[in-house]
């Protein structure tokens, strides 16, 4: 009998670029139009403003922000693990008339190949869950920026009743729905999604981080007030909801309502010896 092989077991880093390449074309064709982009993008693009300079974005994918970075001054550095969507963002550059202004390299956001005091702002969209240690990761940002200089990231918040939903819905309500599916239909849809980790985080524990890097933290929102499942089911109503929301987005009260927390804070100075 022929011995049964295992499958080949892959580290985290290698599913989430499996994941990230099976998402390129939505990432290349779709999210430049994705209202929860263009939320944030207005969002991350507020929080910069009034300052100018070196950019470098982590986790850049096809470069959707480098346009409207470049606009506003900044000379862009585009970073990413997946190869085929820094190769797709550099020819999109290479077409366009500031091209000369945007740099993109395959690397890893937990070891950036670049000097320290290299940028003025760091920005981080939709990157921090998917690795393993936000502590290495905000260490690492911290060496590539000036003093003074600017980190802006987004997050799953862990505390949205969007995650909180899912996941419940998903550990209860989903075994039983697929067993039942089964027995009707006789299979079961598969997800085209790979499996892969991904770890929403609370805003308290980012800012605690954040705070224990010595990072002050300048400003902050929410976005993205949509509910599950009622975004699979009715998008057009789960998008008006969210517009109706958007004045909570700096809401101390109810903007944890938000799927995704923003945060800008700025890199303080070092602890001198005798502070300890
Ligand atoms: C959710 S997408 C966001 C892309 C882009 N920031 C945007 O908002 O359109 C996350 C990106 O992070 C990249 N990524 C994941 N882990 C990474 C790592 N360790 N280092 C660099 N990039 C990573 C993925 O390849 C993917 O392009």
């Amino acid at each position: 009998m022929m011995p049964v092989q295992a499958p080949p077991v892959s580290s985290d880093k290698d599913r989430v670029t499996e994941l990230f390449r099976v998402m390129l074309p939505y990432y290349l064709h779709e999210r430049a139009h994705d209202w929860r982009f263009l939320a944030q993008q207005r969002r991350v693009c507020a929080m910069l403003s009034g300052r100018a300079g070196r950019a470098l974005d982590i986790g850049c994918g096809s470069g959707l922000m480098t346009e409207a970075l470049v606009e506003r001054g900044w000379e862009v550095w585009g970073l990413d693990l997946l190869e085929s969507a820094v190769a797709w963002a550099s020819a999109e550059a290479e077409k366009a008339s500031w091209g000369d202004r945007a740099h993109y390299v395959v690397g890893d956001a937990e070891a950036l190949p670049f000097s320290t005091a290299t940028f003025d702002t760091v920005i981080a969209m939709g990157v921090l869950e998917y690795l393993p240690d936000v502590h290495r990761f905000v260490s690492e940002v911290r060496r590539v920026l000036r003093p003074s200089g600017l980190l802006v990231v987004s997050v799953p918040s862990s505390i949205a009743p969007y995650h909180l939903a899912q996941s419940v819905l998903d550990r209860f309500v989903g075994p039983p729905y697929r067993g039942i599916r089964r027995l009707v239909t006789g299979s079961v849809r598969r997800s085209q999604i790979p499996d892969h980790p991904r770890h929403p985080l609370a805003p308290w524990r980012l800012d605690r981080v954040l705070a224990r890097a010595r990072f002050r933290k300048q400003a902050w929102a929410f976005s993205h007030f949509c509910f599950y499942p009622l975004d699979r089911f009715l998008p057009g109503l789960s998008r008006r909801i969210d517009r109706r929301c958007t004045v909570l987005e700096e809401s101390s009260l109810l903007g944890w309502l938000g799927t995704q927390y923003i945060v800008a804070a700025v890199r303080r100075g070092e602890l001198s010896p005798e502070a300890g």
